[in-house]
């Protein structure tokens, strides 16, 4: 089985985004070692418009082959015209609503989420897949999610986004590894315990 794995920004206290996801006061962090770090460890992550100013148009995926999110998050690209965000990626997007995919590298999740999931896990690859977000749909992959990777930024929201849209449940995890970066971003990778 590959792994699902939630790659994730959040503020120190585990918001996501603003009360409505917004989290463009973290993108200012997106600079100098931090920044090379993800061109180097992680450069599938970095969407088509940042890939292309970085110089990363051909850069090889290092973790993941595929990506989930929902259609909250992909629609923000879609408003700004992209409709490939991930285009060095399988990407899925899950909808109910969209009907049709408005670009041949998406395909759309519409019913049995979980099902679906499963099947991409049990797919012969080296690469994992990227669980992108947002709140929802991490929420209903919670049973679903194998590794966290996540991007702490130095801010306090106080209220927001939370990482996972789910009810009350105590999940243990094994802390991997810890990077740390002068601007004060903490990345953390870790395993669930099954
Ligand atoms: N900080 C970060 O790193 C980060 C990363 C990603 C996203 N975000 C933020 O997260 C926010 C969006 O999160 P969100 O929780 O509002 O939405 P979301 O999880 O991105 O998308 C929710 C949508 O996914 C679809 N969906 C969910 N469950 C489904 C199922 N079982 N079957 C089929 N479709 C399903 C539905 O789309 P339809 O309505 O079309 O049916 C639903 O409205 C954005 O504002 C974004 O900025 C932050």
């Amino acid at each position: 089985m590959r792994q699902l794995t939630y790659f994730i920004a959040c503020s120190i206290d585990g918001f996501i985004g603003d009360p409505n996801g917004d989290a463009s006061s973290m993108f200012g962090f997106a600079a100098e070692e931090y920044l090379e770090f993800l061109k180097a460890e992680y450069p599938e992550t970095i969407p088509a418009q940042g890939r292309a100013a970085l110089g990363l148009q051909d850069a090889a995926n290092k973790h993941f082959d595929t990506l989930i999110q929902g259609r909250v998050s992909y629609q923000l690209a879609l408003d700004i015209g992209v409709t490939s965000p991930y285009g060095q990626l399988r990407e899925y997007v899950a909808s109910r609503t969209l009907e049709k995919s408005p670009d041949p590298n998406v395909e759309l999740i519409s019913d049995d989420l979980v099902g679906r999931v499963r099947a991409l896990k049990a797919e012969d690859s080296g690469l994992g897949i990227y669980l992108c977000g947002g709140s929802q749909l991490a929420g209903e992959l919670m049973g679903e999610i194998d590794e966290l990777v996540i991007k702490t930024y130095p801010q306090v929201y106080g209220a927001g986004m939370p990482m996972f849209g789910a009810d009350f449940a105590v999940t243990d995890f094994t802390l991997d590894w810890v990077r740390t970066f002068d601007s004060g971003v903490l990345v953390r990778k870790y395993t669930r315990k099954r």
